[in-house]
């Protein structure tokens, strides 16, 4: 075994995290992000900018995929869904998830569906193919039960494509407008939560050292994306892997040694990361008309210098980092990083969102974010 963790029981991942040193700003830092938000959906309202919106990933983007798959990685229950409209629906979180925030900045009114549950008349607008527990590498999250890896997301976009061009009535214009449209692409937490730190359930990090893995995972994940762009997507974002290391979870199975976050994991987690970026590029050399773009979730959510950030779950954990159904969570939720012990709160996903959307600094986004990637 080359990884010197084990670890038990990680039910779904989620991601970006904060590095943890304190709580003096969060307020402000919060505040600033939820006013952000404000302006730009006002900028936004109306039309949509592009006719179609498509989502492939694991939990952080989940929209109730897994409701009706026989996995103890779900989350149609209470207290989550305590912030949503709609209620309980099967997000990973109190509230909205980054894809939805994101949604809302593109100007679609209604969230887009999850393929479990759409129907024709939706299919036009987009789809939510995200699943918990999900991966790069189909047996990823198996030990927890039944998913839909990202392989199989990318089998039902096909079967998607083939319904919108029955109701289309004409290939050449579906073939066009599948070129507008957006994609995003947030999977590869759960090949390191629920596989390769996992060793009593699976063997990867006996066959790989860290760094093999990161390049197996990175060579299987730039084939996938070269399918979708063979299906027809030319806008893609990728986003990068989460701080594994900073979840609540993870702090409280291994310990940080002094440090904010369990390094040695976010160590193994940007050896996948460092490859996304050079991957994005060399599909947009291979691809004259692809725009892929990498969104940097390590630096989107790192604080501002001197920026200290809670790492509490704002949910009474079970034993596998999932909330305790009908727990009683946290009130003040918008002061609150992680929801449960994977998981961060709406306010957080609202922070992510907009700087993937409006990128901050020349690092969030490259070559474009997607507010720019919906224009091109
Ligand atoms: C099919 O769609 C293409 C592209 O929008 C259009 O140019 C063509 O006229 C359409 N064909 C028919 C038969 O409507
Ligand atoms: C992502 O952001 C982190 C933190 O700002 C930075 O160290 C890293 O180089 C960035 N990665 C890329 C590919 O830009
Ligand atoms: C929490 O933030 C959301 C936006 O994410 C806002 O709609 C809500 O009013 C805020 N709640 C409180 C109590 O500040």
């Amino acid at each position: 075994m080359h990884f010197a963790f084990k670890i038990h029981h990680h039910p779904c991942f989620c991601s970006p995290i904060i590095m943890a040193r304190g709580r003096t700003l969060l307020f402000s830092v919060l505040i600033f992000v939820a006013f952000t938000q404000i302006r730009t959906l006002v900028v936004v309202a109306g039309e949509p900018q592009v006719p179609c919106y498509f989502i492939f990933g694991d939990s952080m983007v989940d929209s109730g995929n897994n409701n009706g798959l026989v996995t103890a990685a779900k989350a149609n229950y209470p207290p989550y869904g305590i912030d949503f409209p709609q209620g309980v629906t099967g997000r990973f979180t109190n509230g909205r998830t980054i894809a939805d925030i994101i949604g809302q900045f593109l100007g679609f009114v209604n969230y887009i569906p999850p393929y479990a549950t759409v129907t024709n008349q939706e299919i036009s607008t987009g789809v939510n193919y995200g699943s918990g527990t999900a991966g790069i590498r189909d047996e990823t999250g198996s030990q927890l039960g039944d998913r839909v890896s990202y392989d199989k997301q990318l089998l039902n976009h096909a079967k998607i494509i083939s319904r919108l061009s029955l109701l289309q009535h004409n290939v050449t214009f579906t073939q066009e407008y599948l070129k507008k449209c957006v994609y995003i692409s947030v999977i590869g937490n759960n090949d390191y939560i629920n596989n390769y730190l996992m060793p009593d359930n699976y063997p990867t990090s006996r066959i790989y050292t860290i760094d093999q893995y990161a390049s197996v995972l990175a060579k299987q994940y730039s084939k996938q994306l070269t399918t979708l762009y063979k299906l027809g997507a030319r806008k893609i974002a990728v986003f990068s892997l989460g701080l594994i290391g900073c979840t609540p979870f993870e702090i409280a199975q291994f310990g940080t040694d002094g440090r904010p976050c369990v390094e040695s994991i976010n160590d193994a987690v940007s050896r996948l990361n460092n490859r996304l970026k050079p991957l994005v590029d060399d599909l947009n050399n291979d691809f004259s008309d692809a725009r892929f773009t990498f969104i940097n979730l390590t630096s989107i959510s790192t604080p501002p210098e001197g920026v200290t950030l809670p790492t509490q779950p704002c949910c009474q954990l079970r034993a596998d980092g999932q909330c305790v159904p009908n727990s009683i969570p946290c009130p003040n939720r918008n002061l609150t990083i992680f929801y449960d012990g994977f998981h961060t709160t709406e306010i957080a996903n609202t922070a992510f969102a907009t700087r993937s959307y409006t990128a901050l600094s020349p690092m969030d986004a490259s070559p474009y974010d997607i507010s720019h990637l919906a224009q091109l």
